[in-house]
């Protein structure tokens, strides 16, 4: 046997003095029992699972010391620690779930902080309107997260008297948006309830710790997983231990360049424990070859189902890739990709500053209710001149009057990434007089800069802003250079690349570098 090996069953060998009571975990040994005598689909080989409840029980200290250590300080933390008030405290949580099921920890803190402020409580919320919440959600993508929770604030106070669900079951059952994790999640963090939660961090952390490496979306690694998250889970700190296995997983135990070095639970992982029997064996091969000696290669413990096993990587070890064999997932879908024509239609306001014409989007699917620029969707290739027909065609018809094609600017191109669509915004402007426009129906408005700052818009039309910004900058320094140049005044500023981009082939690098400036980010797909 490998030194590696007895050293591990050393540890083993000491934990096995720990002992702790509870119901649950009585509950909880006796499946483990059933689990050891016939692996298979539904009752995994006991290499996937902890079969040993001195191991779970010395997990869970290792894993609560850690966090109790290191944690970082949030606010929906802070809120569960201290908020006496069960409805204020289980709403306060929802709304951090919410926010942080698309979104990264420290984007969701500031417009967390900005949320309880304005809505404290799930009355406050409930009495908000949907032009609210999305004008608060903006920016933060996946908008029908924000729908769904000012829909379920009212559910709460119409249909159940105002009180926030009490178990995970209600949890799920009564609030849209709400799903298997984002119930337990909410249960165990805000109400003390004894359920483990399994998020994308803990899907990794826990392939990790038991080498489950098939298909992590598969049904049957779907439900190991979270067997393996209710046998973990800490009975007397729930919340803490599930937020503590977030926190490994962002943390540590990351999807590149995982720390193992740092992990308080190492010595717990089956993935760590491959990566050093593998590095040992190549090492005693190469030992072997060097010397003519037949290597003395240590026993590696391993999966024993018989059989094809559900949770076993279907692919081979891959050296390179050590503790990142685990988890996988199966190869994402390309993206769709989109091309949408869209066009700032700008008239000079009462106060002399611009407005900008913005139309509202459908209450359902992508980015609904958002407000954006007048869109069309492009099919096919489009030459310029088709482009401005159609825009022109829309946009008179939505403003009441007839507009003349030559009136339309091309700006460029900006790209955008949503989850599931590559989209590529063509922008044009066109700059109206007052008297162009005439009727305003429901779903438009004129927002001044400051307005439409605020309003609820999604992060593309920004983007849309950012570069009909620079061309417009780039354009008032030429007609000053020109200026200059005509008057005889000196122009010491930087020379500018005043080229605008065009649509045909050609360009298209130029084109490609002006939507690279612009910054990519994810965004929602519903
Ligand atoms: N991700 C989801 N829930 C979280 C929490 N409570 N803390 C940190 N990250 C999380």
């Amino acid at each position: 046997m490998s030194r590696l090996r007895s050293a591990m069953n050393k540890v083993k060998g000491a934990r096995v003095e720990m002992a702790e009571t509870g119901k649950s975990n009585r509950k909880r040994s006796r499946t483990a029992v059933k689990e050891e005598k016939t692996p298979s689909a539904a009752s995994p080989s006991t290499y996937h699972t902890f079969p040993d409840r001195a191991d779970v029980v010395l997990l869970r200290s290792q894993l609560l010391n850690w966090y109790d250590k290191e944690k970082r300080e949030l606010p929906w933390r802070t809120v569960a620690e201290t908020e006496p008030d069960l409805n204020i405290r289980t709403y306060a949580v929802w709304v951090s779930e919410i926010m942080l099921q698309q979104t990264q920890v420290a984007t969701v803190k500031g417009y967390y902080n900005k949320w309880m402020k304005r809505w404290p409580t799930v009355q406050d919320l409930a009495a908000a309107t949907l032009e609210e919440v999305n004008q608060m959600w903006a920016g933060l993508g996946y908008y029908s997260r924000g729908k769904r929770l000012q829909e379920g604030a009212q559910k709460v106070v119409t249909e159940l008297k105002g009180q926030m669900p009490r178990t995970v079951d209600s949890l799920l059952k009564q609030l849209p948006g709400v799903g298997r994790y984002t119930a337990a999640a909410i249960g165990s963090i805000a109400l003390g309830q004894v359920t483990g939660a399994v998020d994308g961090n803990v899907i990794r952390v826990l392939c990790r710790l038991r080498a489950i490496g098939a298909d992590s979306t598969s049904p049957a690694v779907s439900e190991a997983l979270w067997d393996l998250a209710n046998t973990l889970v800490d009975p007397g700190r729930p919340g803490d231990f599930n937020q503590a296995m977030m926190e490994l997983g962002a943390r540590v135990c990351t999807p590149k360049g995982p720390l193992c070095s740092h992990c308080p639970v190492q010595t717990h992982c089956h993935s760590y424990q491959k990566v050093h029997i593998k590095l040992e064996q190549n090492f005693t091969k190469l030992l072997g070859k060097l010397s003519r000696k037949p290597s003395a290669l240590p026993d590696i413990e391993d999966c024993i189902s018989t059989g094809a096993c559900l949770l076993c990587p279907s692919e081979p070890w891959d050296d390179e890739l050590g503790v990142q064999n685990f988890p996988r997932k199966p190869a994402k879908k390309p993206p769709r990709v989109e091309r949408t024509l869209t066009c700032l239609v700008v008239r000079p306001g009462k106060e002399g500053e611009k407005e900008y014409l913005l139309t509202q989007r459908p209450n359902k699917g992508l980015l609904a209710g958002l407000w954006e620029f007048p869109s069309l969707q492009l099919e096919g290739e489009n030459t310029e001149v088709k482009q401005r027909r159609a825009l022109c065609t829309q946009l008179s018809r939505m403003l009441g009057g007839l507009l003349n094609e030559s009136l339309f600017h091309y700006m460029g191109e900006v790209v955008h990434i949503f989850s599931h669509i590559h989209q590529t915004y063509v922008v044009y402007s066109v700059c109206l007089n007052d008297s162009d426009a005439q009727t305003q129906p429901e779903n438009q408005q004129w927002l001044t800069r400051s307005a439409l700052q605020k309003a609820a818009v999604s992060t593309g039309l920004k983007k849309i802003l950012k570069l009909y910004d620079s061309v417009d900058r780039e354009e008032k320094q030429t007609s000053k250079g020109e200026k200059e140049k005509t008057t005889g005044v000196k122009n010491d500023s930087k020379p500018l690349n005043l080229k605008r981009p065009k649509l045909s082939p050609a360009n298209s690098s130029r084109q490609l570098s002006l939507s690279s400036f612009f910054k990519t980010v994810k965004e929602d797909p519903s």
